[in-house]
């Protein structure tokens, strides 16, 4: 990883007008997202992990969609204010997407062929020659075996693995700043899972770019991510390294999501450590803290009334909320959580 910083958000709110009032989905985050950095964004559904990339480049309905704050990309364009000529720009060519699920990211009725050289005819300007030739180099590149054949196939009929990979070099194809990963392995078993996030590793490895990698999973990010933001209600709740984070949790939600992390040879832990209750709906949020009602560290006077700031408790560790877990209490939930998914061999012959 670098020093450069290749995304840099400021302050991004983004709210929705519905019938029952305008829906605060994102309600001002920021970060820095430096070349070669893998991101990772965690939260439960509906947390605003999605809507807080694709309002980036306006892949949102504007009109009932409303983005403020500041985005700049390399340094120099700011991405919030761009008109949509611009953007179109951006889109794919300096941010790549992988979405959930291949299927509907795919075209069914085109090769993939063709959905691969389309952007690189489009953004990059290449001859058909030369998109084809570059296609067979990303199918190489992702693990897909005979890539010559393969251009001229349709997407079903690829397994979900293969397809993800297709989805993968796509969103590669312009050689892209930013890869956004957003669920890109939630629909896999979790043999291709980790596959998949191998190869997204590997491939920054050698392409230099930077990942934010969007999930639900807080499993998935231990062994890829830098930095992690926990997400919750729309904000920021804890942000931190990887390292620290597994290591020190110190948000109440972020240790409850610790807690609900499947654990090697105990199946049973995962039900019962889940976080009780639903996050509040976006059109009618809390006055104080967001994660008040869920909250079992709550103090009834202050969570429920006082919005908490988000803090710098160590280097480069941010947390919001006015209660600090004990330092032993999130020893003991890091340390009966190591983040460890049975293997599934293990799972087959029913050793956990
Ligand atoms: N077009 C839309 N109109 C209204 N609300 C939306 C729209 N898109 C997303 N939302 C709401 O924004 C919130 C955050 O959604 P999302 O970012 O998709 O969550 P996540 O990716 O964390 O699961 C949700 O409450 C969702 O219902
Ligand atoms: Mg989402």
């Amino acid at each position: 990883m670098s020093d450069e910083v290749v995304l840099s958000v400021r302050d991004l709110e983004v709210s929705f007008g519905t019938k029952r009032g305008r829906a605060e989905v994102v309600r001002g985050i920021d970060y820095d997202l430096r070349r070669g950095e893998t991101l990772a964004i965690v939260g439960e559904s509906g947390s605003g992990k999605s809507v807080s990339t694709l309002a980036l480049t306006k892949l949102i309905p504007i009109p009932p969609g409303r983005v403020t704050g500041t985005a700049h990309l390399g340094g120099e364009l700011e991405l919030i204010a761009m008109t949509e000529q611009e953007l179109s720009r951006v889109r794919g060519q300096r941010i790549g997407f992988v979405f959930q699920d291949p299927m509907t990211s795919l075209n069914p009725v085109h090769t993939i062929g063709r959905q691969l050289t389309e952007g690189m005819r489009h953004h990059l300007g290449l001859s058909e020659r030369d998109a084809r030739d570059r296609a067979v180099d990303l199918l190489e590149k992702v693990g897909i075996p005979s890539p010559e054949q393969r251009l001229d196939d349709f997407p079903h009929q690829f397994s979900g693995g293969m397809r993800q990979r297709v989805v993968i070099a796509i969103g590669l194809s312009c050689d892209p700043e930013v890869l956004v990963a957003d669920e890109a392995t939630t629909a896999l078993d979790v043999t291709t899972q980790a596959q998949i996030t191998d190869l997204v590793a590997e491939l920054q490895e050698e392409l230099g770019m930077a990942v934010i990698w969007i999930t639900h999973d807080l499993g998935v990010v231990a062994g890829i991510a830098d930095r992690v933001l926990v997400m919750y209600a729309g904000e920021v709740v804890e942000a931190a390294s990887a390292e620290a984070l597994f290591a020190r949790p110190r948000h109440p939600y972020t240790i409850g999501l610790q807690a609900s992390l499947p654990v090697l040879g105990d199946v049973e832990r995962h039900d019962l450590a889940a976080i009780p209750g639903l996050p509040p709906a976006p059109t009618a949020l809390p006055q104080g803290c967001g994660f008040y009602p869920r909250c079992s560290y709550r103090d009834d006077e202050r969570c429920a009334t006082e919005r908490p700031p988000l803090t710098q408790v160590a280097e480069g560790h941010w947390v919001r909320s006015f209660y600090e877990v004990p330092a032993e209490e999130a020893a003991r939930a890091a340390a009966a959580n190591r983040i460890v998914i049975e293997p599934p061999d293990a799972r087959d012959e029913g050793v956990a």
